[in-house]
């Protein structure tokens, strides 16, 4: 199956410049979601996490649906003032602004297999803080999953030296 003809290209938004890729075209098409979640279990399932965090918000879409597949649980990562017990905090570059992210500091037991997933890496800002925070809370990060990598932006580079899966590069 072809992912790009799902996947819809939307220029200037959220400002100018940006060629967003929006996949709610991908989400509601009933083949299309299918495809892309059993592609991501197949892709994921050797690095056998215990649990995947997903990326507020889009990353809970296609995170839940993974972890399921997985047999593993599932954690969210959020943005600032969200997560109501005790968190950690990281600040992060976006590439259209800056924003924090928060993991309940008793999110999971120490040293936990942890993947992180999202629906896309851009600038790697939003991943890397999110392996951070992973750090924080000493666990062990085996992976991460994106459904589409933005390679111009070179994200890759600031991530950990771990196994890194996406499904459709642009
Ligand atoms: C988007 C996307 C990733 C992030 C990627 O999220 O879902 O999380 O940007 O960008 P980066 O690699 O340059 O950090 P956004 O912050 O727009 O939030 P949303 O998922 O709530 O729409
Ligand atoms: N998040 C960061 N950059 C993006 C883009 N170009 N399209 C969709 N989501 C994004």
């Amino acid at each position: 199956m072809d992912l790009k003809k799902l996947i819809r290209n939307l220029p200037d938004f959220p400002k100018p410049g940006i060629l967003f890729r929006d996949i709610t075209t991908l989400l509601r098409d009933p083949q299309g979601l299918r495809y892309v979640i059993d592609l991501m279990t197949e892709e994921c399932q050797s690095l056998t996490p215990d649990y995947v965090i997903g990326i507020e918000s889009r990353g809970f879409l296609f995170g839940t649906c993974l972890a399921y597949n997985l047999g593993a649980g599932f954690v969210p990562v959020r943005k600032p003032g969200k997560l109501p017990a005790a968190v950690h905090t990281m600040e992060y570059d976006l590439e259209y602004g800056t924003d924090k992210l928060e993991i309940h500091q008793d999110a999971l037991p120490v040293e936990s297999r942890v993947l992180i997933v999202d629906d896309l890496i851009a600038t790697g800002g939003t991943a890397a803080a999110t392996a951070e925070l992973v750090e924080k809370i000493d666990c062990v990060l085996v992976g991460l999953a994106f459904v589409i990598e933005l390679k111009d932006l070179n994200g890759r580079q600031k991530l950990p030296e771990v196994p890194i899966i996406s499904l459709v590069q642009y």
